[in-house]
């Protein structure tokens, strides 16, 4: 039966891991698949995760399964991070959510709810976006179209050519947007910027689908929600699908939030049944451990606290890389001027250089990113940064 499918080609960035792996230089440099990376080069389980693992241990009494609408302590939790604890959505109760594996299952599942909606509806993504983000919205049929986003020759956002699509968008149609730390540039709109997104939603009457998968690794963790929080208190309708994977180390744990705001109580109710039974037709419910975790930390002070410290320690840490990366180009007599990498934002950042030259760089030099030239800035530490930088400076 198979036999009738097509030989798919390898994952561009898990044969890019591969590759690596196989690769016996000693020097060679891994800026590929987008996990966080310590000094040391671990991707580390935080303080605050392991000791609400231990809390865990003690309190979980049962196995059985959860609901499809998953753990609501920590559907609270995230809307508080995600909105704020003074959200007027939220004291209004126009915010229906489901815990989901992953901010790829919140992607899909919020797609699904799309296609429930009207099959016919058309959703904009960034030019580049996420390569998943195309599989994740666009396999549950969903039509697909770009919008100008970046500009890698001026390397920075073309916001008007942006502003100039999203102004031709129609009365429900969804526009895609990605809540900070935009993946792949690590470009991000400016407050002014998300404030004129906001203006055209309000005149155009499209519907904008939030991803969230960096909260705090770009600002701040209240910084960062300015673009998300600025369109939930002001338009009638917003869809936002977060993950946990990143910010709280809990990657392979899957955990992540699909949240509806609706224009009121009622559709709320409606919208809450809908996105269940969309989880419950796919996966039933989602896993429980990753979410009992976030619940534990959100609901304690003194984890939280913790928490937070660890997210700004990553946060720093990337910003840090990034300024020593940028003089350390410098410093090696690269031609051009690369501090537009200060400004961008995350853990990924779009060196702006041609395939050609990341292909060179790769064979002559071992170092691993994808040929669009993003980077995972995570990768970079104070031992490889000078032979990356001399390595990029051989092929610029
Ligand atoms: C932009 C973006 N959205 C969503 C996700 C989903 O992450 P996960 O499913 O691992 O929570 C990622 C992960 O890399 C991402 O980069």
């Amino acid at each position: 039966m198979f036999e009738v499918l097509p030989q798919l080609a390898p994952d561009p960035i898990l044969g890019l891991s591969v590759a690596y792996r196989e690769d016996s230089n000693p020097d060679k440099i891994d800026l590929g698949v987008g996990v966080y990376k310590d000094e040391k080069g671990n991707t580390p389980i935080l303080n605050s995760v392991a000791k609400a693992q231990r809390i865990l241990l003690d309190r979980e009494t049962s196995k059985t399964y959860i609901t499809p609408q998953g753990n609501q302590g920590y559907i609270d939790g995230m809307l508080s991070l995600l909105l704020g604890e003074q959200s007027r959505v939220l004291m209004a109760n126009r915010v229906a959510a489901v815990q989901a594996p992953g901010g790829c299952g919140a992607l899909r599942i919020l797609s699904e709810l799309l296609v429930r909606c009207s099959a016919k509806t058309k959703v904009w993504v960034s030019d580049p976006t996420w390569a998943n983000h195309i599989p994740l919205i666009g396999s549950s049929g969903l039509q697909l179209e770009t919008y100008p986003y970046f500009n890698k020759a001026a390397t920075g956002i073309n916001f008007d050519a942006m502003l100039e699509t999203l102004k031709k968008t129609e009365k429900g149609d969804v526009v895609l947007l990605h809540g900070c730390c935009h993946n792949p540039t690590g470009a991000d709109l400016t407050n002014a910027q998300w404030d004129a997104v906001l203006e055209v939603a309000q005149e155009r009457g499209f519907l904008p689908f939030l991803d969230v998968a960096y909260l705090g690794f770009g600002d701040g963790l209240e910084e960062d929600a300015y673009g998300v929080r600025l369109m939930a208190e002001n338009l009638p309708e917003v869809i936002i699908a977060a993950s946990c994977s990143k910010n709280f180390g809990l990657y392979r744990e899957r955990v992540g939030l699909a949240a509806i705001i609706t224009e009121n109580s009622q559709t709320r109710q409606i919208a809450q049944g809908q996105i269940q039974s969309v989880a419950r037709g796919i996966y039933s419910m989602p896993p429980s451990y990753g979410g009992a975790l976030v619940d534990i930390i959100l609901a304690d002070e003194g984890l939280k606290h913790e928490w937070v410290s660890e997210v700004n320690a990553m946060r720093n840490r990337m910003q840090t890389l990034r300024a020593m990366l940028v003089d350390k180009l410098e410093e090696n007599g690269a031609q051009r001027d690369f501090s537009f990498l200060n400004t961008q934002k995350g853990m990924f950042s779009f060196l702006c250089i041609t395939p050609e030259q990341v292909l060179e760089v790769r064979e002559k030099h071992s170092v691993y990113f994808v040929e669009s030239s993003r980077v995972n800035i995570a990768g970079i530490n104070q031992q490889n940064v000078d032979t990356l930088a001399k390595a990029l400076v051989s092929v610029l």
